[in-house]
């Protein structure tokens, strides 16, 4: 089985520089992208080159550094803006990553808008980022939070969907891609009915932006968060799109340096304009930069060759794990990517992971930091295997046949 005939992926693995490294004597194959991306040479470059050649703080400065930092940031927040098809780079905050920015929604938007009396909407397979920062709050402010539960595949149960929509949520918050079950959700077609029942939406895209072109224009989504990390560049460097007006009535969050218009004890503070009111404190200008960079890459292989590519190994490894006794797969949407987990009769997933690391291969084991859809589905954790734009379909094989030879080992 080969994927497109265009899609060089040997040519792509030369390029990240990790990938050659061995582990425990044995080639490195890494299957944990959900968790963590590796990185490219571009990327590794474009950092250095900055630190290296033209590291200063930004924006205040008259001073030839500060002002060639300055365009290569925000040089950097351009492209995020481009690659997701964003109005306006008033639209494009840089944050730590997408923990941060929906923890940014929740204690500015939230904390605006959620009060006694009210309810929002998240669903089961939510990762703790998208669940704790709203308990947090509702737990002060008073709010109930209402959970859509799924159907056997993974998918969301569209019928509770609807119910929960008629009690007038004031938002609605979930995933694009599960990072537990690979499932995609059907973004545009949800934000649609939330908006008609009055509902603003906050979508978390730390799994789909590294695997799926995303137009926050066309999804009409209001708030869209994901990771610099999973996409190939930094970590502790994210985004967080939200529509200008939505922004811009928000209170700011975090105090500080770049967020002020000005300061006085006698008068007050005054707020800077967006998008820098919610950019409090030096950022990570090395980080945004090499971030630029990653969606550059990313745009250089091209995002459908991507996402064509790893759906042929989400395929191929469901095919190949499907021939291993015992064999479970949680999560069978029609619709997934580049995330396969599985458990296996009598095998506790830990001890797995433990012989697949010890044959060179990289997955994860648990439950993902989603806890609440492990216990809702009665398991412990999983076994995941997660694929990025560099991973083979000779590594699948591999991984299919070690799994079967640690199985039969472990029962
Ligand atoms: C779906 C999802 N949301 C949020 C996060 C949190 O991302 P970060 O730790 O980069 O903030 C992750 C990380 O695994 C994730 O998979």
């Amino acid at each position: 089985m080969t994927t497109s005939s265009t899609y060089d992926v040997h040519a792509i693995r030369a390029q990240f520089p990790i990938l050659s490294r061995e582990v425990h004597g044995k080639p490195l194959a890494y299957f944990d992208s959900a968790a963590s991306a590796q990185k490219p040479q571009a990327v590794i470059d474009a950092q250095a080159r900055y630190l290296s050649h033209t590291h200063s703080n930004i924006h205040r400065g008259v001073h030839a550094l500060a002002q060639e930092a300055t365009e290569a940031y925000e040089g950097a927040r351009e492209k995020v803006r481009a690659h997701l098809g964003a109005t306006s780079t008033r639209e494009i905050l840089f944050v730590g990553g997408t923990t941060d920015g929906i923890n940014l929604v929740a204690q500015t938007w939230g904390r605006t808008n959620l009060g006694t009396g009210d309810c929002i909407v998240l669903t089961r397979m939510e990762h703790h980022s998208n669940i704790v920062p709203w308990q947090m709050l509702a737990q002060e402010r008073g709010f109930d939070i209402h959970v859509v539960e799924l159907n056997p595949d993974g998918t969301l149960d569209d019928d509770q969907f609807v119910q929960h929509l008629n009690r007038g949520p004031k938002l609605v918050a979930f995933t694009h891609v599960s990072n537990a079950l690979g499932t995609v959700n059907d973004v545009k077609r949800w934000t649609a009915a939330a908006h008609d029942a009055g509902a603003t939406v906050l979508v978390d895209g730390a799994q789909s932006v590294p695997h799926l072109a995303v137009n926050v224009q066309e999804l009409d989504v209001d708030f869209y968060t994901f990771s610099g990390h999973k996409t190939y560049g930094p970590t502790g460097i994210g985004i967080l799109y939200g529509k200008e007006a939505l922004l811009d009535a928000m209170p700011p969050w975090r105090g500080g340096g770049e967020m002020i218009g000005t300061v006085s004890f006698e008068n007050g503070t005054t707020y800077n304009e967006l998008p820098y009111k919610f950019e409090a404190g030096t950022p990570h200008i090395s980080g945004g930069i090499a971030l630029g960079a990653a969606l550059d890459w990313m745009n250089g292989v091209g995002m459908a060759s991507l996402t064509a590519h790893e759906h042929v190994l989400t395929q191929h490894a469901h095919a190949r794990l499907a021939e291993v006794d015992g064999m479970r797969f949680i999560g069978t949407a029609p619709c997934k990517a580049g995330v396969v987990s599985f458990l296996i009769d009598g095998v506790h997933p830990y001890d797995l992971g433990t012989l697949l690391d010890q044959l060179g291969i990289a997955v994860r084991t648990g439950h993902h930091c989603t806890e609440p859809l492990m216990d809702k589905l009665g398991i412990p954790g999983t076994v995941r295997a997660s694929f990025g734009a560099y991973n083979t379909v000779e590594e699948v094989d591999r991984l299919a046949e070690a799994v079967a030879r640690a199985a039969a080992m472990l029962r």
